[in-house]
């Protein structure tokens, strides 16, 4: 198929907000508006916005002042028109696909840029399916998109992390306590693992890893016997014990509404406070690590992000993920990222080092 330049485009952000959306969207349009010339549609809300058509016109002084603004001036969704949810009727999804398909022609767009996860390029991977041109740029805390080495809202996140930790530092040292820090991630510890070897945890559990309650305990007490009566244990949202990752979904589900605790961090606290008697305190990070102004690296990796989306739309080069690979900007297509996540291994080089300086990851 030929390829043509974009002359017009649509913009939205899908999916949990983080740190570097708005640098994003400022880099894809400052390149569209001052290079190339195109115009710009802002697509209010993820997809919900495209399904309903809530579309303006972005204009180059929307664009202006927005590098280091948190959040997104777009607004947000966790909208996935493809889903058919338990109880919807089986015609609701083609319903809003033939919507997005009218959006898309009423307001003659030529390509939609979405700035997601993975979430948001599984439906861009869907949408291009439909005929629909279609431009992915990389954003999560969680690190966890495939296809890409970083996301953009990630760094900002570890230093948010880290600096919490930090403080919690100070406060177990005083008190001689153990500090449970639960950081988000639900199905990868990326940000679990930086944050926790940037701010010196004593213990990381992240979902890749499942944990063994004894081989923790074992560390706090060693670690107390040495002098040390504080620890630092950091955990993502998604840990999972050993025994948990023999049961299936159903089966964890109902252990853990019989055991009263209500994330990850509260679990492992009982189960250390149980075992060794120590004092343990729970703090649980949450949606802080989503907000406030991006980091410089992600300022600086979503100029270049958006840029490169802007650049593949005058080349009419579509259905594509920007992404970074070896320190190099490159374009994926979407159907090599569609339907897998982006784990942390564990035989990486950062688990390794971490064990190297007496970090203990729950399965020794
Ligand atoms: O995907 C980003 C993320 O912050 C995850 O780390 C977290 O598990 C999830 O979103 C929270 O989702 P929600 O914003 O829907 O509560």
């Amino acid at each position: 198929m030929k390829k043509s330049a974009a002359k017009t485009f649509g913009i939205l952000t899908s999916g949990g907000d983080c740190p570097g959306l708005n640098a994003a969207i400022r880099g894809v349009a400052k390149a569209a508006f001052g290079i190339y010339g195109m115009k710009i549609m802002g697509i209010n809300n993820g997809y919900k916005g495209l399904i309903e058509g809530d579309v303006k016109i972005l204009n180059p002084e929307d664009v202006s002042g927005i590098l280091t603004k948190g959040g997104t001036i777009l607004g947000t969704s966790r909208e996935k028109p493809f889903k058919v949810s338990k109880g919807d009727d089986a015609s609701t999804s083609s319903i809003k696909v033939d919507a997005i398909k009218d959006t898309y022609k009423r307001f003659g767009l030529d390509c939609i840029v979405v700035l997601g996860g993975n979430g948001t390029h599984n439906t861009a991977a869907l949408l291009k399916n439909e005929g629909i041109n279609v431009i992915g740029l990389p954003k999560t805390i969680d690190n966890d998109l495939y296809g890409t080495d970083i996301t953009f809202g990630f760094h900002s996140a570890v230093d948010i992390a880290t600096e919490a930790i930090d403080r919690l530092h100070s406060t177990a040292h005083s008190h001689n306590r153990v500090m449970v820090v639960e950081v988000m991630g639900h199905n990868a510890g990326w940000l679990a693992l930086y944050a926790g070897v940037a701010g010196g945890g004593d213990v990381i559990v992240i979902p890749e890893i499942p944990y063994d309650i004894d081989s923790i305990t074992r560390h706090l007490k060693k670690r107390a016997k040495g002098g040390k009566p504080f620890s630092i244990v950091v955990v993502a949202e998604g840990a999972i014990s050993v025994e948990e990752a023999k049961m299936s979904k159903k089966e964890i589900k109902q252990k853990r509404a019989s055991d009263n605790s209500p994330t990850a961090g509260y679990r492992i606290a009982k189960e250390i406070e149980t075992s060794t008697g120590m004092d343990v305190r729970v703090s649980v990070l949450g949606y802080q690590q989503r907000g406030g102004a991006p980091s410089p690296y992600d300022r600086v990796i979503a100029t270049q992000f958006g840029t490169a989306a802007a650049e593949l739309l005058h080349l009419g080069d579509y259905g594509k993920m920007v992404a970074k690979e070896n320190n190099s900007i490159i374009a994926r297509p979407l159907e090599e990222i569609a339907g897998k996540l982006k784990l942390v291994p564990s035989d990486h080089t950062l688990i390794r080092d971490a064990r190297f300086v007496g970090t203990c990851f729950g399965n020794e």
